[in-house]
């Protein structure tokens, strides 16, 4: 019987709380529940003492998901767990993750504590979380730099004071592969009680070593990972869900029960990165484009003669299936809300209506609606930004004209129009945009993206604009790129106080 290998989510958590990845409670509850699909087995739901907001989501996923458990994060802070417990009222198994800092850097310079102290809060910690559940688990943050026996009493007293999962955190991403790993061995050797615990990788990824970290860990007695979807999360971003999972479902000599529908690995990217408006980089494992697309002749010669000549996973199994789904313009609303629930976006009422008037334009446009234009239509649907809406859009260009674009937009009831020329086409429309709004604000960074399938296909624009100091990101989605781009500068926009 193979062991079972825990996939702890923190998308909701970790990944959430990266600038511009914010999420509201409903999209939360719309991951999480893709999350359940997907068959994780902890969903990392919230922060709750952080903000109402975070309280609210953790409440509301805990009545909406039933098979994971619901984990809370917390400081050692009782304060913090009593609004964890409540948060978690709901859950049919809630746990509290509840932790500090135990390399020298936050022992003395952010604590400034000693080393005795802190193992005194942790314990304190834990055995308070334990009054509310059975299941806590416990963190160390920035065991990567911690020193490995103190750490290693820290785990000791953690699982005494009842924690059933202690957690390894490469807070930073400092560590290599064969580091990582050896730390986790030391603790499953010389941790007296380390059988009562589950230990936990939670790796970063500075140094592009998230997943590495990870499967070293696992290889050294790790039995839970922590890991978000598309890799998203602080800075370099956590541990990548789908890397980790395909690893392991690769190499058969791990021999793991892992119970994720890989099915599922694919919408749950798109949901994710439409709703996080996080770009997933073409070229990125498992989920990328062009993770399995084949582009020099020999490669495409040998793929044809046997797949696995130059692939190792068959991409059905990640749920990348280009086979269209049988949506057209004479589809109606159900027919939509049905493929929509299938990607797993529930949806009625306005929304549904909202999502239909552009599924309806783009069938217009595009023989074929794929899944994951339905995917890309849900997203927009759900995030419309409804301050300024795009009328019209007229662009004048090529090699011998200077780029005009003429833009119509509707704002609280009224129609501006304005035309301007720019660098481009799309710089035109920008600066169109620009003097309708009267929002000084400065692009820094346009990105588009994927079209796929052919010059009738979507693309996707996410942009990142400043204003005054903040960052504001926004997403379009349409068959013309610069009408695309317009979208998403207008979304960005609507989202300035
Ligand atoms: O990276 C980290 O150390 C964390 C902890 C709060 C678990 O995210
Ligand atoms: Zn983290």
């Amino acid at each position: 019987m193979s062991e079972k290998l825990y996939i702890f989510d923190t998308t909701l958590r970790d990944a959430e709380q990266v600038p511009g990845c914010q999420l509201n409670t409903i999209e939360k509850i719309e991951v999480a529940r893709q999350l359940e699909k997907l068959g994780v087995d902890i969903i990392e739901a919230g922060f709750p003492i952080s903000s109402p907001g975070d309280f609210n989501s953790v409440v509301e996923i805990s009545k909406a998901v039933t098979s994971p458990t619901i984990c809370a994060l917390t400081r050692a802070v009782e304060k913090d767990i009593d609004v964890a417990a409540e948060a978690l009222k709901y859950a049919k198994r809630g746990r509290i993750h509840t932790g500090i800092g135990t390399s020298p850097y936050h022992i003395y310079e952010k604590l400034n504590s000693t080393p005795e102290q802190i193992i005194e809060r942790a314990v304190s910690a834990v055995k308070y979380a334990k009054k509310y559940v059975e299941d806590v688990e416990f963190y160390a943050e920035d065991a990567g730099r911690s020193e490995i026996e103190y750490l290693a009493r820290v785990v000791e007293a953690v699982i005494k004071a009842g924690a059933t999962v202690v957690n390894i955190p490469d807070t930073t991403g400092y560590c290599l592969p064969n580091e990582y790993g050896e730390k986790i061995a030391y603790l499953v050797n010389n941790v007296p009680n380390i059988d009562r615990a589950i230990i936990s990788t939670h790796c970063h990824n500075d140094l592009g070593m998230a997943t590495a970290n990870t499967i070293s860990g696992i290889i050294n007695g790790a039995r839970q990972v922590e890991v978000t979807i598309n890799g998203l999360g602080e800075r370099a971003g956590n541990t990548a869900m789908e890397e980790v999972v395909m690893a392991v479902a690769c190499h058969k000599n791990m021999d793991f029960q892992v119970d994720i529908n890989t099915h599922e690995i694919m919408n749950s990217s798109q949901l994710v990165s439409n709703l996080m408006r996080m770009p997933v980089q073409p070229n990125k494992a498992i989920v990328g484009r062009n993770a399995f697309a084949h582009s020099s002749g020999i490669h495409q010669d040998g793929v044809l003669k046997n797949r696995e000549t130059y692939e190792i996973i068959d991409p059905e199994m990640v749920g990348v299936d280009q086979s269209s789904i049988i949506l057209t313009a004479r589809s109606g609303r159900a027919a939509l809300k049905h493929h929509l629930k299938e990607i797993g976006r529930y949806c009625d009422g306005e929304e549904l209506d909202a999502i239909y008037e552009n599924f309806l334009v783009l069938a217009d446009k595009k023989k074929d609606i794929t899944l994951r234009d339905l995917e890309i239509l849900a997203g927009q649907g759900g995030k419309e930004n409804k301050t300024f809406k795009l009328e019209a859009l007229q662009v004048v260009c090529g090699s011998s004209t200077i780029p005009t674009a003429t833009v119509q937009v509707s704002f609280g009831g009224d129609t501006f129009t304005e035309t301007a020329s720019g660098n481009g086409p799309v710089d035109a429309a920008f600066n169109a945009v620009k003097s309708i709004t009267k929002r000084r604000v400065h692009v820094e960074e346009y990105l588009v993206q994927a079209i796929t399938r052919g010059s009738d296909d979507l693309g996707k624009v996410h942009v990142q604009i400043s204003h005054k100091g903040h960052m504001y990101y926004g997403f379009g989605a349409n068959t013309d790129v610069v009408t695309a781009s317009v979208e998403s500068l207008l979304d960005a926009i609507g989202h300035i106080n």
